[in-house]
């Protein structure tokens, strides 16, 4: 059932439901995210279940932002180092996770048994209003992977949500979402930050903010195996996806001529197939415009039955590396 995020009547009957321990599916700036109490280890074991996601595999909190998601902070999370206050100040709400220590005995579920905790306040206007009346009704946080079935691409619309979880999830329709790409992840739980997972905020963006050197998670001696989102074969479409140049799949369709079929191609170059039933989309120039379209493109593809995309590797550049990082693991899907 899709109910309308510009209805506060939606709203507050979203509210009853996640109070009752039940699953809400909400949009946010980067993709819907699958929602429960976060303070309920029971209702967040319905999204494990209803993901088919391992237990053990902890998913992130969101917050309100003002003075509701600070008392947010200080429920869930140790006091923050310095250079995390300063990412909160700079970036929230927004696009970017922090991992931090878990303030003992609460949201153990949410955060699939670690001693740390992941903590995002979105900016999407919706999820605010649902996360300001949730926290008015005593509900602090939401605990909300991706509304995707583990390993899947993630949603960026309603329809996705409802396509891939049928009628019976309530999913609060906030529009396409505008980044297109799940939130920067950055651990803040080791002395000094970590980048888990790259998104639309940067390396160098983070740096500038937070006064520190950005680490990758291949330094740290424990890495943690547990960050799905860091599985190699992730976000992956049913479809064999795989990155070449433009000559390359320009090669690759001169070779299957006019019969080439069951295939789609995403280029920024222009390419030409002599078939008909080749799908063509371009990808735009600009990597915040790819990333919004990134995973709409690809469940596009797969609605169409295609067996092969074939997209152009991406520019190796800063603004790049949050789409090059989702396409490389839907390629080793
Ligand atoms: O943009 C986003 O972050 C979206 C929207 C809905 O907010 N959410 C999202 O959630 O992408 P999910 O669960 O699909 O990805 C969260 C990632 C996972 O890779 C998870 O393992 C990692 O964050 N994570 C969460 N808590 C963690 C923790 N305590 N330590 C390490 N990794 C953690
Ligand atoms: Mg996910």
């Amino acid at each position: 059932m899709i109910l309308d995020g510009q209805s506060p009547e939606a709203i507050a009957e979203a509210v009853r439901v996640l109070r009752a321990g039940g699953l809400v599916a909400f949009p946010t700036e980067t993709v819907y995210g699958l929602g429960a109490d976060a303070t309920s280890d029971m209702a967040v074991g319905g999204i494990f279940k209803a993901k088919g996601r391992p237990a053990d595999h902890p998913l992130i909190v969101h917050v309100a932002a003002g003075i509701k998601g600070t008392e947010a902070l200080s429920r869930f999370a140790q006091p923050l180092p310095p250079f995390a206050q300063k990412l909160v100040q700079a970036f929230w709400p927004g696009p970017l996770t922090l991992i931090v220590t878990r303030q003992p005995g609460v949201a153990a579920a949410a955060a699939g048994g670690q001693d740390t905790i992941g903590l995002r306040c979105p900016s999407h206007p919706v999820a605010q209003a649902l996360l300001e009346a949730c926290a008015e009704q005593g509900v602090p946080g939401l605990a909300g992977p991706s509304a995707n079935r583990f390993g899947r691409v993630s949603p960026t619309t309603a329809q996705h949500v409802h396509d891939e979880f049928g009628d019976a999830l309530p999913v609060i329709d906030g529009g396409a979402c505008e980044v297109g790409i799940e939130s920067t992840i950055v651990d803040c739980s080791r002395g000094a930050p970590v980048l888990l997972r790259p998104g639309l905020i940067t390396r160098a963006q983070i740096e500038a903010a937070a006064g520190e050197r950005l680490s990758d998670r291949e330094v740290l001696e424990t890495p943690d195996p547990r960050a799905s989102g860091t599985l190699e074969a992730h976000y992956a479409p049913n479809a064999k996806l795989r990155l070449m140049d433009a000559k390359a799949i320009q090669a690759g369709l001169d070779v299957l001529g006019p019969g080439a079929a069951h295939i789609a191609v995403w280029t920024r170059a222009e390419v030409r197939s002599h078939s008909q039933r080749v799908l063509q989309r371009r990808m735009p120039d600009d990597a915040v415009a790819s990333a919004h379209q990134l995973f709409a493109v690809l469940r596009e593809f797969d609605a169409q039955g295609v067996k092969l995309i074939w997209v152009e590797t991406p520019p190796d550049t800063p603004e790049w590396e949050g789409v090059r990082d989702r396409l490389h693991r839907a390629s080793m899907g």
